[in-house]
């Protein structure tokens, strides 16, 4: 098929609005049809509670029943299964050994093409002497331990051990700087330090280690102890007393440790995410609440098989790798596919190979990698035997319809159907998403709110938009399991940042979105100044503190610009102390600021263009216009009213022209 061809084709089905019915093969296999998913929605709709309840007592093997479904007294903090205890390691591993022990649980490929399988017995086993080795160095209940790892079994080993022994882990992405790792150690006031000497990643080493022991050189002081998994063999320094490697860490230590029982609302993990202010808010999840919403929509959108190889890209660092890599997939007894490095080493069909030599069932990734990979070419996809794949899912920013057709096409053969998941770090789990096989799809609508998910789009008084194709904001009006319960150390901005904006009615997701004539969602883009970068959640203010910082700028301000690949691309402008560069450009001075800003939050944060400008827009009253500087990044003709600014003759300068 030629482009032209190619484009007529998705240009006609946009036009159409056309809808993608499963195949009958697909259909016929799966465990939620028309008729379940109609009686779930009747039973969530007629007793929220009720609803919840079931599905808490029989999904999660408790060791005390809970005796309330949902504690409002205190809302917004609300309070899911109270008085009921369980362990979550328990959940994903231990009830699975009396009948499917043997089953793989990990399979694992390093970058350079290293190998590894778990089955559910030894991930058992390494499970608990990891969090007896845990105990043995004085981690107990609630203590707060960081991962900084690569995406090797051990993450999720480590993630695991956390919870077996009640403490809460956060992880931290190993793309992160140490200043920004040192950042969330210090907030969340971790007693461990969980990293690696290195990991592969795009050929390359990336030093961990080296990057940890710059964060605790910089305070930190409350990290006792530094377990150090030895997977590259490279020279790192180790300090005595504090620094243990992993394998000496577990040696001659036994392989029983019972489970602590936690409250189901005993904090799982913290992860930090960027918000509309400068610092990263550690967003809390419970234990139980949690757990099952990775379950049910594990069960529901990727309609979990106990033969499938399920695979999600994401890296353990994000909120995708906890709840469909580390916990969602292991509590139901599947084996997953988990690989540490680059989906283009040795080359762009490196994703595929994998999908055809571990037999991958279930794949789910995110858009910018499917862009990426479809830009490579099909001829990589097309050397290699997808046929094992059954379910194709994407998360974390809007498909583009030609991107969702390209894989719809290439990669699912036109016989897979794709859920593509709204979610976020703060829902836990899938909150908009389509049930295979029952929920038709259309490219670029995440279509429909899950059984027990009351989503809806208000205007700004609050109100109900009940019209087709009008945008407002995306809330939440009734409270679900596997919600965020607080930001760690912070109840005052958990409130300001998602209640307060409706009296606390709803919570407020930051997103716009609107609904066509079919109620199908479309996601529109975030309402605050958060950007999304290779589905990835930056703060504006975040890379302009980053910015500032450095000696020689007074004052940035950054914006987004569509790209084709990564979704969004920082673009910053800044005001120097001294002169401003001629014609408001400095390739030497924006290879340091980009190099500053990757060693202050992280390569992910780097600008890809910066222009120099003697000022900022502002309004009379001081507030940068973002709009309008968004406007001339990407290239647009100004239609902002530009009178309330205090320096209009800025506005050439911003624009290149002088
Ligand atoms: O803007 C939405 C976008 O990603 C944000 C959440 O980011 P994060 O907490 O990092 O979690 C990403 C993985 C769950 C949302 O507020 N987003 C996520 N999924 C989609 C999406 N936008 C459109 N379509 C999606 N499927």
């Amino acid at each position: 098929m030629t482009n032209k061809s190619r484009n007529d084709t998705i240009d006609s089905i946009l036009k159409e609005d056309r809808r993608f019915l499963p195949s009958s093969q697909f259909v016929e296999n799966t465990s939620i049809n028309n008729h379940n998913l109609k009686t779930l929605n009747q039973l969530a709709n007629d007793d929220h509670e009720l609803f919840w309840a079931k599905l808490a007592h029989n999904e999660i093997d408790w060791q005390t029943h809970f005796s309330k479904t949902l504690d409002d007294s205190k809302a917004p903090h609300y309070r899911w299964f109270d008085e009921g205890t369980l362990n979550v390691s328990v959940n994903c591993i231990d009830r699975h050994l009396i009948d499917h022990a043997d089953k793989t649980a990990i399979l694992f490929e390093g970058e350079r093409g290293d190998t590894q399988t778990l089955t559910y017995r030894q991930l058992h086993s390494a499970v608990c002497r990891f969090a007896n080795a845990l105990k043995l160095h004085g981690v107990k209940l609630g203590d707060r331990v960081v991962l900084y790892m690569p995406m090797v079994p051990e993450a999720v080993i480590a993630m695991q051990a956390c919870a077996r022994i009640g403490a809460i882990h956060s992880v931290v992405f190993g793309g992160f700087s140490a200043e920004a790792l040192k950042n969330r150690i210090e907030d969340a006031q971790a007693k461990a330090v969980i990293t690696a000497d290195g990991g592969y990643r795009g050929g390359k080493i990336i030093p961990l280690k080296a990057a940890c022991d710059e964060a605790l050189s910089q305070g930190c002081s409350s990290v006792q102890t530094v377990f150090v998994l030895n997977r590259t063999e490279e020279n790192v320094t180790m300090v005595p007393g504090r620094d243990i490697y992993w394998h000496d860490a577990i040696q001659h230590i036994s392989d029983d440790c019972p489970p602590q029982w936690v409250n189901s609302e005993h904090p799982l993990f913290l992860l930090y995410t960027s918000g509309s202010t400068g610092k990263p808010k550690g967003i809390q999840h419970s234990s139980a609440g949690y757990l099952l919403g990775t379950i049910v929509t594990m069960k529901w959108v990727f309609d979990a098989q106990a033969s499938d190889v399920f695979w999600c890209t994401a890296d353990v660092g994000w909120i995708t790798g906890h709840s469909y890599v580390a916990y969602g997939p292991l509590a139901l007894g599947m084996t997953i596919l988990m690989y540490e490095g680059a989906p283009t080493v040795p080359d762009a069909g490196r994703f595929w190979k994998l999908c055809e030599d571990h037999k991958v069932t279930v794949f789910y990734t995110a858009p910018t990698a499917i862009r990426a990979l479809m830009k490579a070419g099909d001829e990589f996809p097309n050397q290699y035997d997808l046929s094992s794949l059954r379910l194709l899912g994407t998360v974390g920013e809007p498909i583009n319809p030609e991107a969702w057709m390209w894989y719809h096409r290439v990669i699912g053969k036109e016989r897979c159907p794709i859920v593509d998941t709204w979610w976020q770090t703060e829902t836990g789990a899938h909150v908009i998403a389509p049930i295979p096989g029952v929920v038709a799809t259309k490219p670029g609508s995440c279509t429909l709110p899950l059984p027990g998910m009351d989503v809806a789009i208000v205007d700004e008084s609050g109100k109900e938009i009940e019209e087709a194709d009008k945008g407002g904001y995306l809330v939440i009006r009734k409270p679900w399991p596997s919600m965020l319960r607080t930001i760690w150390g912070d109840d005052k901005r958990y409130i300001e940042t998602y209640w307060q904006r409706f009296n606390n009615k709803y919570y407020v997701a930051g997103d716009s979105a609107r609904r066509d004539k079919d109620g199908y969602y479309w996601i529109m883009g975030r309402i605050d100044d958060v950007l999304n970068v290779s589905g990835h959640r930056l703060g504006t203010m975040e890379i302009e503190s980053a910015l500032v910082a450095h000696n020689l700028v007074t004052e940035a301000a950054v914006v987004g610009r569509p790209d084709e690949i990564t979704g969004e691309a920082i673009f910053a402008y800044v005001v120097l102390k001294g002169q401003r560069p001629e014609g408001g450009i400095d390739n030497k001075l924006s290879v340091e600021l980009q190099q500053w800003v990757t060693k202050q939050i992280g390569a992910i944060a780097r600008p890809k263009e910066i222009r120099y400008a003697d000022n900022l827009p502002k309004t009379r009253s001081g507030k940068i216009m973002r709009r309008l500087l968004r406007s001339i990044a990407c290239g647009e003709e100004i239609t902002q009213d530009t009178s309330t600014l205090e320096n209009e003759a800025i506005l050439e300068q911003l624009q290149g022209k002088q």
